[in-house]
Parts: C-alpha cells; sequence; structure tokens
C-alpha cells in the first residue's frame, strides 16, 4: 500500500520548500499518495499564486482559505479546517515544513489524530522567544515524529531537547533544492520577468531589501530607524525595495518617509527576486530563508536581527548579523562596495538533493 502524506503550506516561504518536495513526489508516483493543503494563510497573488505558477507547484486539492486575523484567530481557523480534511481521510503522514503559523497549527492537528508528523527544517533556533516563528518552531519539534534538519546546529538543539537520535536526519535544505534548480530555468533563458530585467537595465549597481519582522516592522520606533539606514546605505548605492503587506501597512500614515533613492516595489515573483539578487552587491533583510539563498548565492547578506536560527550561514556562508547601528552598518557596506565583503562557503549538503533524502527515509521508516 502507498503511504499517503498531506503536504501543508500556507505562507509565502513554504512555497519554496514544498516545490522540490512535490517534484520529487511526483518523480516516484509509485511510490506515494500526496494531497496538497493550503492553508490560505496568504491569499494575494503577490505572496501566493504567483508562486504557485513560477514554482511549478499543483493547484491545492485543498484550500483552507484562512486569510487574515490575528495570529490565535490564524492558528484556530487552520486547526478547525484541517482537522475536518484529516478527519474525512486519514493520511499516514502530515509533513509541515518551516516555521509559520500554518506549520503550527497543522501539527497539533496531525499529533492529535495520532498521524504520524514530519517537520521539514526542524531543530533551527534563534533563542528568540519575542519572535513568533521561534514558538512555532519549539511547540512544532515538541511534538514531532520525524525531523529534517538542515544544518548541524539544529540536530544539535533536537538533541538537547531530548529526541532520539534514530528520529533526527540531517538531510539538506530543501530550499536550495528549489533555488538551484529555478537558477537553472534561469539560466535557461526561459523565464518572463515582469520588473527585474528593466531595473537591472537602469541600475548597474544595487543593494536589495527586504524587511518584514514584527521586530523589525510592528514598532514604529524601530521602523522610523530601519528606515533611516536604508535612506543612508541608498547615498552610496542605489537600493530596491520590495515591499511586504506587513511593513507596507505599518509605513502607511506614519510620516516615515523614504528616500528617493530607494526603489519601492510591491512584493517581488520568485524568479523577478532572484533576478535581482544573483547580481546584486549585498541584501539587507530580517527574512530567514533568504540568509540560506545568499550564502549558496554568495551574495552578501546583512542580517538587521540580533539572532539567527541559522547559524550556519554565519559561520560558513556570506551572512553578518548587524544590529541596528548607522555607523557600523555603513562600515559593513564600504567593505562591500569595496570589494572586501565576507567570503563563505556552501554548507553540507546544500547540494539540490534534499527531498531525495527525504523520500528516501520516509520510504524506509516503517510508519505505523
Ligand atoms: C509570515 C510568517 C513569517 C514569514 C512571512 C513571509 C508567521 C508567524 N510569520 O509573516 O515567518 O517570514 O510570513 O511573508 O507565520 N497579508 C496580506 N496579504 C497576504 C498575506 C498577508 O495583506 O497575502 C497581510 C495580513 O493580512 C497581515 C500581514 O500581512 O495583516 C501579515 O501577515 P501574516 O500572515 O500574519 O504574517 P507575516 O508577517 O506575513
Amino acid at each position: 500500500m502507498k503511504k499517503l502524506i498531506y503536504l501543508v503550506a500556507g505562507a509565502r516561504p513554504n512555497f519554496m520548500k514544498i516545490a522540490p518536495i512535490i517534484r520529487e513526489l511526483k518523480r516516484r508516483k509509485m511510490q506515494f499518495d500526496f494531497k496538497l493543503v493550503h492553508t490560505g494563510q496568504h491569499y494575494d497573488t503577490g505572496m501566493s499564486g504567483v508562486f504557485f505558477k513560477e514554482l511549478a507547484i499543483p493547484e491545492p486539492d485543498y484550500y483552507l482559505d484562512v486569510s487574515g486575523g490575528t495570529q490565535a484567530e490564524q492558528v484556530a481557523k487552520i486547526m478547525v479546517r484541517f482537522e475536518t480534511i484529516c478527519t474525512n481521510k486519514k493520511p499516514d503522514i502530515v509533513l509541515v515544513v518551516g516555521d509559520v503559523n500554518s506549520t503550527l497549527a497543522c501539527a497539533i492537528v496531525a499529533k492529535k489524530l495520532q498521524i504520524c508528523l514530519v517537520h521539514v527544517e526542524a531543530g533551527l533556533r534563534s533563542g528568540d522567544q519575542k519572535m513568533p516563528e521561534e514558538i512555532n518552531r519549539i511547540v512544532t519539534d515538541s511534538i514531532t515524529d520525524i525531523f529534517f534538519v538542515t544544518e548541524q546546529s539544529a540536530l544539535e538543539n533536537l538533541r538537547k531537547e531530548g529526541h532520539a537520535q534514530d528520529d533526527i536526519h540531517f538531510v539538506g535544505n530543501v530550499m536550495i533544492d528549489n533555488l538551484l534548480y529555478q537558477l537553472k530555468q534561469l539560466e535557461a533563458g526561459s523565464v518572463q520577468f515582469t520588473c527585474s530585467e528593466k531595473l537591472k537595465g537602469e541600475h548597474k549597481k544595487y543593494g536589495v531589501v527586504t524587511i518584514h519582522r514584527p521586530g523589525n516592522v510592528d514598532n514604529l520606533d524601530h521602523l522610523a530607524l530601519v528606515v533611516k539606514i536604508l535612506n543612508e546605505i541608498s547615498e552610496k548605492i542605489p537600493l530596491i525595495f520590495p515591499i511586504h503587506p506587513r511593513t507596507r501597512k505599518n509605513l502607511e500614515g506614519s510620516g516615515i518617509a523614504i528616500s528617493q533613492n530607494i526603489i519601492q516595489l510591491d512584493p517581488l515573483s520568485y524568479m523577478d527576486f532572484l533576478n535581482l539578487v544573483r547580481d546584486a552587491k549585498f541584501i539587507c533583510t530580517d527574512s530567514g530563508g533568504i540568509q540560506d539563498e545568499t550564502t549558496v548565492l554568495g551574495i552578501p547578506c546583512l542580517t538587521f536581527r540580533n539572532s539567527t536560527e541559522r547559524p550556519v550561514t554565519v559561520e560558513k556562508g556570506t551572512n553578518l548579523l548587524v544590529p541596528l547601528q548607522i555607523e557600523s552598518i555603513n562600515q559593513e557596506i564600504d567593505r562591500i562596495l569595496k570589494g572586501d565583503s565576507k567570503k563563505g562557503v556552501i554548507p553540507k549538503f546544500w547540494d539540490g538533493e534534499a527531498s531525495a533524502r527525504i523520500l528516501d527515509i520516509l520510504l524506509q521508516k516503517n510508519l505505523v
């Protein structure tokens, strides 16, 4: 009997993680059945639809349509709707990725229904419980049955938390599976861009910015400081800033003025974003996944945070954690512009084969 897997995706950073797993599942259609569940946590075309199209993710089998609301409303709605689906047809495995509210909500439902819970990108810890994602990671991992990890630190965190060695598997990084796959598409020249080619034609040198963490954008004093720093950087080099809906909402009516040297855009599609980032001088971000992707692309990444759940990107990659201090950030930018940026190496198993390793292991496991 083929095992039935429910794959959960809800918010933008999930889509690039689920895409390579689906590709691998399709390649092995004799081995597994799967259904895709989209919670609807992200619902705009720019935050969701365009990723399905570009990353060739099939239409979801189930769409939970939870859009918006507070975190508790989101989690509660997802739980109720996902429970119905799992009760109507119980899968053998629920596979969740990453650390968003959808990950947490579906993990709890699966575990309570005694369905084998698999967490991809498990074990990452920033140590900062002010981040909603950190709470999602800790709670999800506390009930996960099979852990797939991207880096050594995650393995050690899970061991320290008392999880059995046999349940933890260091398989690499599915987001990098996706990155390498999409880079090939990009290099094959078959991709249609909306704005990245035009922007690259207009600006020979540029930096890219993404900022959306509640810690940086929900408090207007922090947001004003972030913008002040970006405005200063943009005196040296133009910045391209696709603005996340959370950041956009907080900027609106705040009186915080963004310099004209910063090109403000709506959220970009995966391919437009990748096309910009691969030729950027640097990126300023507070995202999780971008720290991983820039390490593989070899692009300097200044992460506007005090901690990271992805320490390998700092230890081995091009990532630097920069607290919000204008002088030190300016020094880093000067260093980068002089060509003296931090060089990195690609972490172990970030080689495009993580999804294949995951499915090999799931096939070998004798799940009840
Ligand atoms: C979520 C994830 C975060 C991830 C980010 C990437 C959690 C706790 N956080 O944060 O880890 O880095 O996604 O984008 O799950 N909104 C729209 N349109 C959309 C989606 C959201 O307008 O398509 C609005 C929402 O209504 C809300 C705000 O943006 O007001 C934030 O959305 P939410 O899903 O709560 O979390 P994110 O900040 O996007």
